[in-house]
């Protein structure tokens, strides 16, 4: 089969796409063969060599696909041959064939296409995590998302409109804005032309937002701090603006604010297949019924890989970059 693979660490040119042996299904795993996969932010890291798959994975970039299951590992008991499924992955997903574990795997909804489908695992996965497991976000919260038109910041824009937040976002790039609209936001803030601590106290009235989606990190930090609410849930998901900040303790005690990090890719198989199992039952009726929807920026060709990570690398991508394969 054809996989992607990295030639050494460095920029989108080291991508290369090789012949490989088939993978083989052991135990309760399935091979899948991929329609489509899609582009994370971790690719471009683990790219230029600094988000080394976890101990057992797949050497393969792509954490996400969809396609058809093409042959079982002897102990499977939930899926068949022939069964259109998406799966979370730790690595191999692009490629034209991948293994995965049963429990990773869910259904594509009916109506749905295999590029849409593939642009689900990761982005919805993790929103969910950040939102509801993490944050248990409730209806009538006020929710901010930074980076809103990322991936996974247009499946949390979604999943928090749905569950009834009053959702703001955020977008360095004034063009973004539309299409935080289009999501359903409430406010769209441009933070390289306004203050969003300005923008959540006026409409907070002063009190701040419940739940904070950080992908920022430490660029934010101390603005985040200050628009955050008493009880508020400050849940990092991502660190494009740094590692390191300042945080006030103080605030943080006195006003009983929680701050939690999330990860998803290197969690265990048992947690890996629970945060599955309730997604699956608890939001993919919504995504069958068309209340979310994962929002595609480009579908390309396999062997445009390599643009694909350029143009996410320039951050102009709305939503998904999703590749496809057959
Ligand atoms: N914890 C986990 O397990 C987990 C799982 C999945 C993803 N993530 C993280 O979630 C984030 C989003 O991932 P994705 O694949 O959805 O990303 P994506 O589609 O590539 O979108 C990222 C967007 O973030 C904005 N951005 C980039 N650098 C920034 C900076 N320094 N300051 C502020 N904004 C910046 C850019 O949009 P603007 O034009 O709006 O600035 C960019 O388009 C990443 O940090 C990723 O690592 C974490």
């Amino acid at each position: 089969m054809r996989a992607v693979f990295v030639a050494a660490p460095g920029g989108p040119e080291k991508l290369e796409i090789r012949n490989v042996p088939d993978p083989r299904p052991a135990r309760q795993h399935v091979v899948i063969d991929v329609h489509a996969t899609a582009l994370n932010r971790a690719d471009l890291l683990q790219r230029r060599g600094l988000y080394p798959p976890p101990e057992g994975a797949s050497e393969i970039l792509g954490l996400e696909c969809a396609g058809v299951v093409s042959e079982l590992g002897p102990e499977v008991e939930t899926l068949k041959v022939g069964d259109r499924v998406m799966a979370l992955l730790a690595g191999g997903g692009y490629a034209e064939r991948v293994v995965v574990h049963e429990n990773l795997v869910m259904p594509v909804p009916d109506g749905l296409t295999f590029e849409e489908a593939a642009a689900i695992p990761e982005a919805f996965l993790t929103a969910h995590e950040a939102l509801v497991t993490a944050a248990e976000l409730a209806p009538g919260e006020r929710v901010l998302i930074h980076a809103g038109a990322s991936g996974v910041g247009s499946a949390a824009i979604q999943l928090s409109r749905e569950l009834g937040a009053f959702v703001i976002a955020t977008s360095r790039s004034a063009g973004k804005l539309t299409l935080l609209r289009e999501l359903g936001v409430h406010h769209a803030v441009c933070t390289s032309q306004e203050d969003f601590v300005e923008l959540v106290r006026t409409v907070s009235r002063g009190r701040g937002v419940d739940v904070l989606v950080d992908f920022v990190g430490a660029a934010y930090a101390e603005r985040n701090q200050r628009c955050l609410a008493a009880g508020g849930r400050w849940i990092v998901v991502g660190l494009l603006g740094g590692a390191r900040a300042t945080i006030d303790l103080g605030a943080l005690l006195s006003r009983r604010q929680t701050l939690r990090g999330i990860v998803m890719r290197t969690r265990s198989l048992p947690e890996k297949a629970a945060i599955v199992r309730a997604f699956r039952r608890d939001f993919l009726p919504w995504i069958a019924e068309g209340r979310l929807r994962p929002r595609i920026d480009v579908v390309l060709p396999f062997e445009s890989v390599r643009e694909g990570h350029e143009r996410m690398e320039a951050n102009l991508n709305l939503g998904k970059i999703v590749l496809k394969l057959r």
